[in-house]
C-alpha cells in the first residue's frame, strides 16, 4: 500500500505540475483529495493493512495528503502571481493617476462662515430655532399687529393650523429670550421663507443671519460699531457704511444699512444690506409676559438686533447676477468659488 501512495503522490505532483490554469488545478485537487480522489478512496484501503503496519501505511498517507496539499497552494500562489503580472503588464506606473475632483464649500457656506467667524469673536454665541413657528413667535411677540402686510396669506406660509414657516429669522430672538434671563449675545443663522415670486434677486427659501444682543447699557453706539466692524470685516475696512432711518415693528429706532459699491468704471452706489435697530419694549413685554416675570424689564435692560441676507452679501461680495445660481447646483458656477 506504501508504494501505492507514493504512486499516487508522483501522479499528483506531475499533475499539479503540469496544471497552467485555476481550472486544471482545481480538477487535480478534486482528482486526487476529493471526495471520490484517488488518495481518498486509497485511504479507505487503511482497514485492510495488519494492524502492526498501520502506523507506517498511516504517516504515509498523512505525508502524501500534505505534500499534495502544499503543491497545490504552492501552484496556486504562483498561477496568481502570473495572473496579476500580466493584468500589470503594460500599465505604466509613473504615469500621472486620474485627478480627484476637489470639491468646496458653496458661497453661501463661505459668507456664512466669515460672518459668523467675525461675530463669535466679538463674543456672540450661536442661537437656533424651528423653521416651522407659531404666529406669535413670527409676529406678534414681535410687535407685528394683525394687520400689518407681511402677514398676508400671499407673502407667507401657512400650514392652515396656525403654524406658518418662519418668513425671518427674528423668531429666534423671542425663542433665545424666552429661554434665558439676559444678557443675551447671540446670532442665529437659518433658513427663511417668503411666498414670493421666485426671479433674479427673490427665492422662496433664503438664508438669514439675526443678531441680538440685550443687557444693562446697550447703545446705538454699540450696534453700529458691531455692524461696521462685521460688514468692514466682509467686505474690506474701507468699505463707506451708512445706516439709514427705516420702520421695523420689534426695533425703535430702526435703520436700514447701506454699504457703498465702488466698481471700477461706475458711479458708486448705495446698497441696502441689512436691517437693524434698539429692540422695541414692547418685544421685552411679550417676552416678560410668556416667561411669567420681568427679567426683561425695559426700563432695566435694553438692547440691539439686527437681520441680514446671506445671498445678498455673497452677491454683492462675489458680484452674482443671478440669485438662482446659488440654488442650482451647477458646478461650473460653484467651481469659481473651490
Ligand atoms: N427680520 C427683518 C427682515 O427679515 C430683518 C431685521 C430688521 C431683523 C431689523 C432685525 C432687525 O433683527 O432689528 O426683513
Amino acid at each position: 500500500m506504501i508504494d501505492q501512495l507514493d504512486a499516487i503522490q508522483s501522479e499528483a505532483l506531475s499533475a499539479i505540475e503540469a496544471a497552467t490554469e485555476g481550472d486544471a488545478l482545481e480538477a487535480a485537487r478534486v482528482g486526487f483529495l476529493g471526495r471520490k480522489g484517488k488518495l481518498t478512496l486509497a485511504s479507505a484501503g487503511m482497514k485492510d493493512v495488519p494492524k502492526e503496519d498501520k502506523p507506517a501505511v498511516g504517516q504515509a498517507l498523512n505525508a502524501a495528503r500534505k505534500a499534495i496539499t502544499e503543491a497545490l497552494d504552492a501552484k496556486l500562489a504562483a498561477l496568481q502571481a502570473d495572473a496579476d503580472a500580466d493584468a500589470a503588464a503594460g500599465i505604466d506606473v509613473t504615469l500621472p493617476g486620474a485627478p480627484l475632483p476637489r470639491g468646496a464649500r458653496h458661497p453661501i457656506s463661505q459668507m456664512l462662515s466669515r460672518a459668523v467667524g467675525t461675530l463669535r469673536r466679538m463674543g456672540f454665541a450661536l442661537a437656533t430655532g424651528p423653521e416651522i413657528e407659531t404666529e406669535w413667535h413670527c409676529f406678534d411677540a414681535l410687535n407685528t399687529p394683525p394687520d400689518h402686510p407681511a402677514r398676508n396669506e400671499s407673502d407667507t406660509f401657512y400650514f392652515g393650523d396656525g403654524r406658518l414657516l418662519r418668513t425671518h429669522t427674528s423668531t429666534v430672538q423671542i425663542r433665545t429670550m424666552e429661554a434665558a434671563p439676559p444678557p443675551v449675545r447671540i446670532i442665529a443663522p437659518g433658513s427663511a421663507y417668503r411666498r414670493d415670486e421666485i426671479d433674479a434677486t427673490h427665492l422662496s427659501q433664503f438664508n438669514q443671519l439675526e443678531g441680538l444682543y440685550v443687557d444693562t447699557d446697550v447703545s446705538l453706539a454699540d450696534l453700529k460699531g458691531t455692524l461696521e466692524y462685521l460688514l468692514r470685516s466682509i467686505f474690506g475696512k474701507d468699505t463707506p457704511v451708512r445706516f439709514r432711518p427705516h420702520f421695523f415693528p420689534f426695533t425703535e429706532p430702526s435703520f436700514e444699512i447701506d454699504i457703498q459699491l465702488r466698481v471700477k468704471g461706475k458711479a458708486a452706489r448705495w446698497i441696502e444690506i441689512a436691517g437693524c435697530g434698539m429692540v422695541d419694549p414692547d418685544v421685552f413685554n411679550a417676552v416678560n409676559q410668556a416667561r411669567g416675570d420681568q427679567a426683561y424689564d425695559p426700563d432695566k435692560v435694553g438692547g440691539f438686533a439686527f437681520g441680514l441676507g446671506l445671498e445678498r452679501l455673497a452677491m454683492i461680495l462675489w458680484g452674482i447676477s443671478d440669485i438662482r445660481l446659488l440654488i442650482e447646483n451647477d458646478t461650473r458656477f460653484l467651481r469659481q468659488f473651490a
